[in-house]
Formats: C-alpha cells, sequence, structure tokens
C-alpha cells in the first residue's frame, strides 16, 4: 500500500491551506496566490541557497503551531522559515508588516539611484514595482549615494553596480548553471560589491541568465540596452530546436524586429527555462524562431498596454464586469442625457466637442 503523505494546516491571511512538510512560508502563501503572496527581491525558487538577503518578505506569524501557539516575537523572513502544523501567518493583514515593509523599501532605495526613466529594466523591475506599494515620496538620507563606474562584462552584459542591491541571485546562477564560479560580492557593508572576476566566467554558455534573475537594471543585456522602452515592444513565445538549451524564450518584438530575447517568465517573475547565449544574443531575426503566439502578460503590467493584432475582446462586457451578473436597469445615455446626442457625428466636427456642438441654438 502506498504510504500517505502527510500534509501539514498553515493559515496566511486567514486563508488555510494543506502543504507538504519542509514547505516555507512564502511557498505556501504562493500556492495561494494572489497579494497574499510576499514581495521577494532576492529568494528565487530556482536557485539553491537563495533567499535572506533582502528582508522584503517578512511575515507576521501571529501564532506558531498547534504544539506551541505562541506568536513569533519579531517578524520573520518568509522565504526561509518552514510552516508548522497549525501555524498562523499575516502577511497583507498586518500593519507591523506594512510599516516594516516600507522600512525596507526606503533601505533598498537608500543607494539606489531614482533613474527610472533611462533605466533598461523600467516597467519590469521589481525594485519599482516595491517603490510604488511601499515607497515614500522623499528619502530621509542625507548623504552622498554610494557610486561606481559602469562595468561591461564583455560584448554582451552590462554591470551598473549603482543599482544593486546585493540579492546575490546571480553569484547563485553562476555557481549553479556554470562549470566554474568566479565572481561573487567582494567586500563588506557599503563597500561590498559585484565585481571584478565576473568577465572569467562569461565564457560560460549559460551566464546570459544573469540578466533575467536580476531584479533591478544592475545586469543589463548589452544587445538591447537602450533600443527601445520594453512598453513599446510586443513580447511573444517562440522555440527553436536548440542543442544547448529548452531553446523555449521569449521575443521581445518592435515589428518583424526582434529587439530582444529573454528567457520566460513564471506569474513570480522567475525564469521558467535557463536559456543559452546562443538564443539569448545571437539569434536576433524572426525566422531563426517558430512563433507561438502572444506572451501572457499580467494586464497590470506597463508592458501589457502593447496592443495585440487579434485580441478577442468579450461582446457583453456589462456581464463581465459583473462576475457574470446581468444589470437590473440599464439606461441608454442618448435618452437620459440631453449631452450625448446620437444625431451628432462626433468624428465629423473639426476639434473636440463642446456644448455648442450639442445644442447649437441655445434658448435665450
Ligand atoms: S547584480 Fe543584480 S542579481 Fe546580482 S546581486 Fe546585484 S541586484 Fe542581485
Ligand atoms: S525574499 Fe526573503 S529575504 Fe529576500
Amino acid at each position: 500500500m502506498a504510504e500517505e503523505i502527510k500534509t501539514i494546516k498553515v493559515t496566511i491571511d486567514n486563508i488555510t491551506i494543506d502543504v507538504a512538510p519542509g514547505t516555507t512560508i512564502l511557498q505556501a502563501a504562493r500556492m495561494i496566490g494572489g497579494d497574499v503572496a510576499p514581495p521577494a527581491m532576492c529568494y528565487y525558487s530556482k536557485l539553491k541557497g537563495s533567499g535572506g538577503k533582502c528582508r522584503t518578505c517578512l511575515v507576521e506569524v501571529s501564532k506558531g503551531s498547534n504544539a506551541d501557539p505562541r506568536p513569533m516575537p519579531k517578524l520573520v523572513a518568509s522565504c526561509r522559515t518552514g510552516v508548522m502544523d497549525g501555524m498562523e501567518v499575516k502577511n497583507i493583514t498586518s500593519e507591523r508588516v506594512i510599516d516594516a515593509r516600507n522600512g525596507v523599501v526606503e533601505f533598498l532605495l537608500l543607494n539606489h539611484p531614482l533613474d527610472c526613466p533611462i533605466c533598461d529594466q523600467a516597467g519590469e523591475c521589481h525594485l519599482q514595482d516595491l517603490g510604488y506599494e511601499h515607497g515614500k515620496e522623499g528619502t530621509r538620507y542625507e548623504f552622498k549615494r554610494r557610486t561606481f563606474e559602469k562595468h561591461d562584462l564583455g560584448p554582451y552584459i552590462q554591470l551598473h553596480m549603482t543599482r544593486c542591491i546585493l540579492c546575490y541571485r546571480c553569484v547563485f546562477v553562476a555557481d549553479q548553471l556554470t562549470d566554474k564560479r568566479v565572481h561573487g560580492v567582494l567586500s563588506r557593508g557599503d563597500h561590498a560589491e559585484i565585481a571584478t572576476y565576473i568577465e572569467k566566467s562569461l565564457n560560460n554558455d549559460f551566464i546570459g541568465n544573469v540578466i533575467d534573475v536580476c531584479p533591478v537594471g544592475a545586469l543589463t543585456d548589452r544587445t538591447f540596452r537602450f533600443k527601445n522602452r520594453v512598453w513599446f515592444t510586443k513580447p511573444v513565445d517562440a522555440h527553436r530546436e536548440c542543442p544547448t538549451c529548452s531553446g523555449k524564450v521569449t521575443l521581445w518584438q518592435r515589428g518583424d524586429e526582434v529587439l530582444r530575447v529573454t528567457a520566460r517568465k513564471d506569474e513570480w517573475g522567475e525564469v521558467k527555462d535557463w536559456i543559452c547565449n546562443t538564443c539569448r544574443f545571437d539569434k536576433k531575426h524572426a525566422g531563426d524562431w517558430v512563433i507561438e503566439g502572444p506572451t501572457k502578460i499580467n494586464r497590470h503590467s506597463v508592458i501589457s498596454q502593447g496592443h495585440y493584432v487579434g485580441l478577442k475582446k468579450p461582446k457583453e462586457t456589462v456581464a463581465a464586469v459583473m462576475g457574470g451578473r446581468e444589470p437590473k436597469l440599464l439606461m441608454d445615455i442618448h435618452s437620459v442625457s440631453e449631452v450625448n446626442s446620437p444625431g451628432i457625428d462626433l468624428g465629423a466636427i473639426p476639434g473636440p466637442a463642446t456644448s455648442d456642438t450639442f445644442n447649437p441654438n441655445p434658448k435665450p
């Protein structure tokens, strides 16, 4: 008889879920999905040992477990804390968490330049999203920001250390995907930097993945830098027969031109399959690829502003926004408003419509 797998119960933001032992709070929250999942700037499910660096994923454990129901006195990093049976966790339902996250964002932005308008990562930057959700209008930091020179890491990658938040993801990529890691975080504290020896790891076929895992614009694709804003491009899923990697990618196109090739990402912004440098940097013609169709982009993302040809819009939008229910009362705007007169062809009038357009002979 197959051995029964024991699951344990955890409640996050009042939603209870059964998970396997060994699951972390963050993984359990992602199983529930939506806003219940804390943000994660350093944890990456596909990189062993990641997490525990940025503290954006802090949560409040209001009940430790059924065996020991005492709350945990301090907020904990959800990416590094395993769930216990009966544990109760608060994420967005905790004011302490929101307050702490605001503080973490302020710390992350101490030295991070506010150069989103000229940063290639703008529009797909996790720190930018976090800044909008938790950031303050101004900074309390009065000192000179820490800055570094830009550093070309070979022909394909540029390191802009000034933007780095020291999440270590790129170090884990080099460690776990390439034969030999030759870069890391040098120095400590304010002087800590990803540097010096990273060039030496560039010969490896998979080093381009550091660009995709970088949550900010510290590591960017030199073949795409300043070519376009990401929200003007159209992402499509495509694949090719590749002897080195899965060959499953996202092409970022403008018209027929392929401006950038990246790995495909899941709803948490993590790479689904690592791709090789040849697919990423050398295959920049649409003819190199078999196009599968538009990439599914979260509709809240600025990238979804791109319009797809052939997009199917619902015919009955009223029922769609009302969750399938039909409205009880529907008024025709033309019959209840003198302003919106159906007899006026707005397309035929010169300039914008004014009240004179609808009522050219007002009563004295
Ligand atoms: S360069 Fe990017 S991926 Fe590497 S540690 Fe800095 S922020 Fe993280
Ligand atoms: S994601 Fe948990 S500490 Fe960074």
